[in-house]
């Protein structure tokens, strides 16, 4: 009887060993998910949804994954998080927030603010930000920055259109960093008259025209 149990198992033994490396590709039922499967975010590369999910409620049956970096971690040399959620009572407070940059920036940093501003914003606020940028032709209501509203508008207001976006203009929060967005409202300001006043004189002798 002992016998026979000892050839029955090694029998199973070795047939579920060759059942198991049938497939070398194939890593069969797997023990310990994290070992097989690389969490590391690879560009581009499609997740198995029926290991992976994206649902912090699915997470313990599956892997949880979002590609987005854990709650209350930030980039390194980047300001700190923007503490205004998207809605519609915050954007009403959002001058509150003052630019965390101080004063005018040096000739380099106004530089590279308005080479950003030029790649991502020219196109349809325009080079001088007289909303008559290229796409102006096609897109409605831009905002001209060189009127007295947009003078008038808090940093924190223009931040917090630049990073929710605006009705026609999309968010730019992925495009520009925090620091970015901020060094643009920077440079906006060189393209503005200097006063309300001298904006009103400019619009006036304009429509007189
Ligand atoms: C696709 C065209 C488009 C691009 C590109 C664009 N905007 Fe705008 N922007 C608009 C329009 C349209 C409005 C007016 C939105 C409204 O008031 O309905 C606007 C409004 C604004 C305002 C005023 C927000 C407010 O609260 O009234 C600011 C500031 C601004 N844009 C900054 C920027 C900056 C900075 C960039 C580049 C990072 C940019 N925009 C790129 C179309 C654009």
């Amino acid at each position: 009887m002992k016998k026979i149990t000892i050839i029955a198992t090694l029998i199973l033994t070795t047939a579920v060993v060759i059942i198991g490396c049938k497939d070398k590709r194939d890593p069969g039922k797997i023990y310990m998910p994290d070992m097989a499967y690389s969490r590391g975010y690879e560009t581009y590369a499609q997740r198995d949804s029926s290991i992976f999910t994206a649902d912090p409620n699915d997470a313990g049956h599956k892997i949880f994954y979002n590609n987005l970096a854990p709650a209350g971690t930030m980039k390194r040399g980047e300001l700190f998080p923007y503490p205004l959620a998207f809605d519609s009572n915050n954007y009403k407070i959002s001058g509150q927030i003052q630019n965390p940059i101080v004063g005018d920036l040096p000739g380099k940093e106004l530089e590279e603010a308005g080479r950003l501003y030029n790649i991502n914003c020219g196109i349809c606020h325009g080079e001088k930000g007289a909303a008559n940028g290229p796409l102006s032709a096609k897109i409605g209501a831009i905002a001209n920055f060189t009127q007295p509203k947009y003078i008038d508008m808090a940093d924190g207001t223009m931040f917090y259109s630049i990073t929710y976006g605006l009705n026609n203009m999309g968010s730019y929060a992925s495009q520009l960093s925090r620091e970015q967005r901020w060094k643009v409202i920077k440079y906006i300001r060189t393209l503005q008259p200097k006063t309300i006043a001298t904006a009103s004189a400019a619009a006036d002798s304009t429509t007189a025209k």
